[in-house]
């Protein structure tokens, strides 16, 4: 069976680094299969805080027998052993969720040579932590698939630090044409929300950020 992920995923997997993953809110385990199938890792740790989930991952896994694979129910990488792997990955979970399991995870002292992070929403939080603990990054890229942008990035210690529109909008963003039209399309969606929320903090700060990244971008210059 050939494993076909999205477009997202891809991206994804394109960024591991070394022989193992353990990919943490694995859900349906297909990012291990793939790299597996494509030669990419010979370990996978699948892990889910939902037995559930974690049940497809390895019935998929069943057809990949000489793959070693682990399957661990857990929050976060709370059943993670330092350095166990040489990619921790999470994807399509959180910002905010991938950030609180990253701090818990270097204050027990656990540490991962790279980690491959896809956060649905505020990646800023994720990059953050990781920057506070000593990574910096060193892949990133955004991808649109379906009508949605989604974010994908990887961290390794002692990496360049990010600047402050670096941490939120990826160390890639002011020559990146797909981040470039989810500006566009941003500051017009905030601006008409602007229309009818007229004292909206948020919205205001979010504008001005942008708007600040969009001075940088490298075609956009006298913009
Ligand atoms: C939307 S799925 C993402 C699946 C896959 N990683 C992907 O990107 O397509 C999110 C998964 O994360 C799991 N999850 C949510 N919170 C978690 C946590 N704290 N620890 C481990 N897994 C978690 C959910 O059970 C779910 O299977």
């Amino acid at each position: 069976m050939r494993i076909v992920l999205s477009k997202r995923l891809k991206k994804v997997a394109s960024m591991v680094t070394g022989n193992s993953i353990a990919d943490v809110g694995c859900d349906h385990g297909k990012l291990g299969a793939y790299l597996y199938q494509n030669k990419k890792i010979n370990k996978v740790i699948n892990m889910d805080i939902s037995k559930a989930s974690l049940d497809k991952a390895d019935e998929l896994m069943s057809s990949f027998k000489e793959c070693e694979t682990i399957c661990r129910v857990s929050d976060g990488c709370d059943a993670l052993n330092d350095n166990e792997v040489d990619t921790l990955v999470m994807a399509g979970l959180g910002g905010t969720e991938i950030a609180i399991i990253l701090k818990r995870a270097f204050a027990e002292n656990k540490k991962y040579k790279r980690y491959v992070l896809s956060p649905n929403r505020h990646p800023e939080k994720v990059r953050k932590v990781l920057l506070e603990n000593g990574y910096g990054i060193v892949e990133d890229a955004m991808v649109k698939e379906g009508g949605i942008y989604y974010v994908v990035f990887a961290s390794e210690k002692g990496a360049k630090i990010p600047s402050n529109n670096e941490i939120y909008y990826g160390i890639n963003f002011r020559t990146d044409p797909v981040f470039k039209e989810y500006c566009i399309n941003r500051l017009e969606h905030l601006n008409t929300l602007l229309l009818t929320h007229t004292n909206a903090k948020g919205i205001k700060e979010e504008i001005e950020r942008l708007n600040s990244a969009k001075k940088e971008l490298v075609d956009d210059k006298n913009n």
